[in-house]
């Protein structure tokens, strides 16, 4: 059977083009084993993923006393995948029931795609939210490590694509972290910003503009200025996102999800009802979103961008100073302004 036809019937790959999935033959190799083998044990260090071709193969568990059957494989979906994002050992056995052909991919191959291929990371990171809804409770925490990160990869990737470095994500979240404990202990937005809000922004803060892997390079990375029809274009990075984050949620209700779509949707929304893309106002904007466009606003300004120059810090002030209360949420921007100096410690620790 060619690659090609496999990875148009696998779980992972199944929506994808021809010419997306020509791109991916290349890293997968077949293997079989025969009927009766161990494919990898509990506790082996994971060197590779597999797609089922055929045959039949049983996921098993040490639960105590005596094995658990955690579930039989049908053709084309994934397994061992979890121990390469964590890069822990094996959680599970994979056992060949019958004898079997499977597709595999190198944890080397595996960590390239992601870093290179958008279109694998995100079918990757829907194909863990799927596990997150069949899975029991006790599981979710180790699914969720992997999907936190595989989010940041993805966010990398939009991020490479603005010949920003990674540092900006890194920057942000810390940002958004010290923005929100500082509102907390100063007693403002106390019914939203619980110790899990102030986890989550950290987590979900890098994906603010993923939905930059939709816009063109020749908009993307243009040197000057955009024109109006340009930047209409470009403004739809924020609309993008938050249906690249609505899709994967579908009916999931995990407090992180409706978060990272909060934040990519409405990071460009202003304080006073002249944002994009829907032109909310004030507090209803949701709260993670308000935070993030300070970070993210701050950071963009102390750095280089293909289109404008850094600025010193006294311009990034006055400027903040301006837009409080018109782009920025004046509670949030305060803080910002009265602690600016340890906003710069952070740009500084984190800079390129
Ligand atoms: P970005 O570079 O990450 O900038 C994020 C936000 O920081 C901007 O959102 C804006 O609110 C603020 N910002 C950035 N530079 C300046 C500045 O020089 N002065 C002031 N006052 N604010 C600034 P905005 O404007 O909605 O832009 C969204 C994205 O669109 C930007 O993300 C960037 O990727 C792109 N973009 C905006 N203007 C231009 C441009 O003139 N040329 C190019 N090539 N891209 C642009
Ligand atoms: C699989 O289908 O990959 C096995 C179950 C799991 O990933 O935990
Ligand atoms: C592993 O930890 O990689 C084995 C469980 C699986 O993902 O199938
Ligand atoms: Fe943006
Ligand atoms: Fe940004």
């Amino acid at each position: 059977m060619e690659i090609i036809n496999v990875l148009k019937i696998s779980t992972l790959s199944h929506f994808m083009s021809d010419d997306e999935l020509a791109l991916l033959v290349d890293s997968y190799e077949m293997i079989s084993y025969s009927s009766g083998s161990v494919i990898f044990s509990e506790g082996d260090i994971s060197e590779k993923m597999f797609i089922l071709v055929s045959g039949m193969v049983e996921i098993t568990q040490h639960m105590g006393v005596g094995e658990r059957e955690l579930k039989i494989l049908n053709i084309g979906e994934c397994f061992g995948e979890m121990g390469l994002i964590t890069g822990e050992t094996r959680s599970a056995s994979a056992l060949a029931k019958t004898d079997v052909q499977t597709l595999a991919l190198s944890h080397e191959k595996f960590n390239n795609l992601l870093d290179n291929h958008p279109k694998f990371s995100k079918s990757f990171l829907k194909l863990l939210v799927e596990r997150i809804k069949h899975s029991e409770q006790t599981s979710n925490n180790y699914i969720l490590d992997a999907y936190h990160t595989v989010l940041l990869s993805l966010s990398n990737l939009a991020e490479a694509r603005d010949n920003e470095t990674g540092s900006h994500l890194f920057r942000v979240r810390e940002y958004c972290k010290k923005l929100a404990q500082e509102l907390s202990i100063q007693g403002y937005f106390q019914d939203t910003i619980t110790p899990l809000f102030i986890e989550n922004i950290y987590i979900v803060s890098p994906i603010h503009d993923i939905g930059k892997v939709a816009i063109a390079d020749n908009i993307l990375l243009k040197p000057g200025k955009l024109d109006e029809d340009e930047f209409s274009i470009m403004k739809k990075h924020a609309k993008y996102g938050g249906d690249i984050l609505n899709k994967l949620m579908e009916e999931i209700d995990f407090p992180t999800f409706k978060m990272a779509y909060n934040v990519a949707n409405h990071h460009h929304e202003r304080f006073d009802g002249s944002g994009y893309p829907d032109g909310l106002k004030g507090n209803d904007i949701p709260l993670e979103a308000r935070i993030m466009t300070v970070s993210d606003v701050f950071d963009a300004l102390l750095t280089k961008r293909v289109y404008k120059p850094a600025f010193d810090q006294e311009t990034v002030k006055k400027i903040v100073q301006e837009e409080n209360g018109r782009l920025f949420d004046p509670i949030i921007a305060g803080i910002l302004l009265d602690q600016f100096d340890e906003f710069i410690a952070i740009y500084e620790k984190y800079a390129d």
